[in-house]
């Protein structure tokens, strides 16, 4: 098979446009941000106008935008950075089973600092129920985390009411919206969200840059302490040229119809698997509430990864790992209690704007054949 790219929830390109944007800051405008004299003003300029199309994205103020090295490093300075300052208040935090090891990680560390850590449950969907985030919450309870959608099967979680349970209960509420940002509506006023977490990689920006949106009036601890850099909330000088490419990708990121045209290409790769393999697939993530990219497929009873490697052209994911000959079943879907026989055979196939209709039919074609050829000596 030629080269086909089905893994934009890995990684997305750095858009055509948002390239050129970036030039003039690998090439001319080296200047420090926060220097007072004319080398500093295009980068310091060039800084604030990403923070604005960042914010616009998100329908916030610019104020509210922290940039970030990733999603990693906004989700570690959403957790530890409201931990820290609010933990004379409380010191429990209530997220899900199915978060990103971004999320799951700094959990762990917070329990070894003394923090307790509630995980509430998803359903065989991913989905979950905002009434066990509200039976979760106690009187100690400073931060709800809860990722706006998944990078596995790409089930989009119930923000807008999780916001309200929060919101009741005075608590803050962060989401990491690493994979929904530019595929589905983000405004945080509508999520009724306090934090959340944008990874530049995923959008069509380079690697090395994020951001995390804090709500006015939240505090914040920095995670890396030094000059006041944005606001005092991330030490270290900004890097224009990174910002740059956040803001530009963020700015073309609301096209709806870039995205309805990725969800048919997505919904026709899953309509011509089924009619070659019918119930012999099976489909994880919840049916409707997804993103439009995300099609994760489970070839029953036979690794996702045996498959992808017969197709060395294809470029996709499997969650599952085989470790010396046993298959490691990936940690979203024991979450969601799939059965192991098709856990084992999930495919994440994640698409995007370069993807064509030549490829979804050329890559439905070819696992097909490799599932059929195989299956049949099995
Ligand atoms: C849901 C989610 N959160 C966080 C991250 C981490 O982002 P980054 O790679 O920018 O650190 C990822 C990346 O895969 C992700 O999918």
């Amino acid at each position: 098979m030629r080269r086909i790219y089905l893994d934009y929830n890995a990684s997305t390109p750095i858009d055509l446009v948002v390239a050129p944007a970036m030039g003039p800051f690998l090439e001319d405008h080296f200047g420090n941000p926060s220097s007072g004299h004319w080398a500093a003003t295009p980068a310091k300029a060039a800084i604030e106008k990403a923070r604005g199309q960042v914010a616009a994205l998100l329908a916030c103020h610019d104020d509210e935008i922290v940039f970030t090295s990733g999603g990693s490093e906004a989700n570690n300075l959403a957790l530890k950075g409201v931990a820290w300052p609010l933990k004379a208040k409380g010191d429990h935090i209530v997220t899900s089973t199915v978060e990103h090891p971004a999320i799951l990680e700094p959990c762990r560390f917070l329990t070894q600092c003394g923090c307790s850590v509630s995980f509430v449950p998803v359903d065989g969907a991913g989905h979950v129920d905002p009434d066990d985030v509200r039976r979760a919450i106690t009187s100690k309870t400073v931060l709800v985390s809860i990722m706006h959608a998944n990078n596995e099967v790409g089930t989009i979680q119930p923000i807008e009411q999780i916001g309200r349970i929060t919101g009741d209960h005075g608590i803050l509420l962060h989401t990491d919206a690493a994979q929904s940002v530019g595929k589905i509506a983000t405004s945080v006023d509508a999520l009724g969200v306090d934090l959340l977490t944008i990874a530049g990689h995923k959008v069509y920006a380079p690697k090395g840059v994020g951001a995390l949106y804090v709500r006015r009036g939240a505090s914040i601890e920095p995670l890396i302490h030094g000059a006041g850099h944005e606001g005092g909330r991330r030490a270290g000088t900004e890097s224009a040229l990174l910002t740059v490419g956040l803001g530009a990708a963020c700015e073309l990121a609301g096209d709806p119809e870039a995205m309805e045209r990725v969800r048919a290409l997505r919904d026709r790769l899953w309509q011509q698997l089924q009619a070659k393999l019918g119930n012999r697939i099976a489909l994880n993530g919840h049916p409707e509430y997804r993103l439009p990219s995300t099609l994760n497929v489970s070839f029953i009873r036979r690794p996702g990864s045996e498959i992808l490697s017969q197709l060395e052209g294809l470029a996709a994911s499997t969650g599952s790992a085989c470790h010396s000959g046993r298959i490691e079943l990936s940690p979203v879907l024991r979450a969601m209690r799939i059965a192991p026989e098709i856990a084992m055979g999930a495919i994440r196939f994640s698409l995007g704007r370069g993807s064509t209709q030549a490829e979804v039919d050329e890559v439905a074609q070819g696992i097909s054949r490799v599932f059929l050829e195989r299956g049949s000596h099995a």
